[in-house]
């Protein structure tokens, strides 16, 4: 397996020995490196469980970052966390700032933490709220449901701008295969039909809109070019093929049960 595919690791939750069982699987799978899809943990824990997974992986260990990963912080003080933990273990790259990542398969690599913006479904009418609102210090900030869905819109449309500036240049240096990791799935089709939450009542807390509508814009822009995207967040293991060259696979994930997704 050349790239290992990590998602919804949820460390913090997991017992000693469920996270020795990951690291060896991982070591196992004799991965050249690791892409992760967020939710790795959450924020007081997230660079020592980030290092000691990079310490499992002969290369790089590329990561975006979940909603949980902000648990008990600020986004802004995790992101300063990821960067220095960058500076100092070079094989950890966080993806937004990494920019485009040449594979050496010939595929090309970008990624966006996302974030789910009530795009779809009724944000405010709906009855399911994330932890995301009390954990997060920017969320928590706002009193009103109004105010936090205007700070996730805020985070939302940033990744979604950073995504299409690295689609837009992986394309112009010619890439044909991209591979795009992000946490927060960019389409309603990502929720398996039937599923409890494939309710609208989730749509404004499982899905981003803005990166989907880049994705959706930039793969009917370019039918040359294959768009495949790996995300996580609403832990339904699901494929969807949005458009001819543009799939999407999330991963599936059990709270107590890390594992290694696959294959990227
Ligand atoms: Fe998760």
């Amino acid at each position: 397996m050349p790239i290992a595919w990590l998602s919804d690791l949820h460390l913090d939750r997991a017992s000693p020995a469920a996270v020795a069982r990951l690291h060896q699987t991982v070591r196992r799978t004799d991965a050249d490196s690791a892409i992760c899809t967020g939710d790795t943990s959450h924020a007081k824990r997230l660079v020592d469980d980030l290092s000691r997974l990079a310490d499992t992986v002969a290369g790089p260990l590329y990561v975006v970052l979940g909603n949980h990963d902000h648990y008990g912080d600020s986004v802004g003080a995790v992101r300063d966390a990821l960067l220095a933990l960058g500076a100092r273990r070079p094989e950890i790259r966080w993806l937004p700032p990494a920019g485009v990542v040449a594979l050496p398969d010939g595929r090309h690599l970008v990624g966006v933490d996302g974030w789910a913006d009530g795009r779809h479904g009724d944000p405010i009418g709906t009855p399911v709220t994330l932890n995301d609102d009390r954990l997060i210090a920017e969320l928590a900030a706002e009193p009103t449901r109004v105010g936090k869905l205007a700070v996730r819109k805020v985070l939302a449309d940033a990744d979604a701008a950073r995504l299409d500036t690295l689609l837009g240049r992986a394309i112009e240096d010619g890439a044909t295969e991209l591979l795009v990791a992000t946490h927060v799935p960019p389409f309603v089709e990502c929720l398996p039909a039937g599923s409890r939450i494939a309710h609208p009542h989730w749509h404004p807390l499982l899905i981003c809109g803005a990166t989907g509508e880049v994705l959706r814009r930039r793969a009917a822009r370019h039918p040359g070019v294959t768009f495949e995207v790996l995300a996580g967040h609403s832990h339904a293991r699901h494929e969807a093929q949005i458009s001819p060259n543009l799939r999407v696979r999330i991963a599936g994930a059990r709270y107590g049960e890390p594992e290694v997704q696959g294959g990227a």
